[in-house]
């Protein structure tokens, strides 16, 4: 059985999000989405929210939604799965993305990290610049899931 997990943050999950996880479900058994809960940061949606929306857009049958705190490599043992996935996007990201796998191979070097890409057309997407943008009043439609977008009206502007 080969189960990996692709975690983050997720807030909120994006096309380039969804694009990926299409494709790990091609090559694994089975792919847990691990969406970190992290006191630290201030998110736009609530854990809850982050997973409902994943839940509400996910259609292979062999991914499913999670919540992890604390180690990633922790939670992949606790979990049973032999691979990390993290989307690269551009060049910029490769660096943080570097240390991370690294980091995490010292730590538990049974855990390996694979890379993937997403499609071109999300090669620049991120959450948090479609949260500015949909903020600001710009477009967000086809870069984000239509329930997505929804809610994040909702968020920032109080109705759909
Ligand atoms: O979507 P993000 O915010 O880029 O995801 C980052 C994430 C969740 C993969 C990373 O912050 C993480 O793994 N956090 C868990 C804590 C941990 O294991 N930290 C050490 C990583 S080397």
């Amino acid at each position: 059985m080969r189960r990996a997990i692709y975690p983050g943050s997720f807030d909120p999950i994006t096309n380039g999000h969804l694009d990926l996880i299409e494709r790990a479900a091609r090559l694994f058994d089975e792919v847990i989405v691990a969406v970190l809960i992290n006191p630290a940061k201030t998110p736009l949606f609530t854990v809850e929210e982050r997973v409902e929306m994943i839940r509400e857009v996910i259609r292979s049958p062999q991914v499913r939604v999670d919540t992890f705190d604390g180690l990633l490599v922790e939670y992949a043992r606790r979990v049973g799965a032999q691979v990390i996935i993290r989307g690269i996007r551009a060049i910029s990201d490769y660096e943080y993305e570097f240390q991370m796998a690294l980091m995490n191979r010292r730590l538990d070097p049974t855990i390996e990290t694979i890379f993937m890409m997403p499609a071109e057309p999300y090669t620049y997407l991120s959450s948090r610049l479609v949260k500015e943008v949909c903020a600001l009043g710009g477009d967000v439609a086809g870069v984000v899931p239509p329930g997505v977008e929804r809610r994040m009206r909702e968020k920032l502007f109080g109705k759909a």
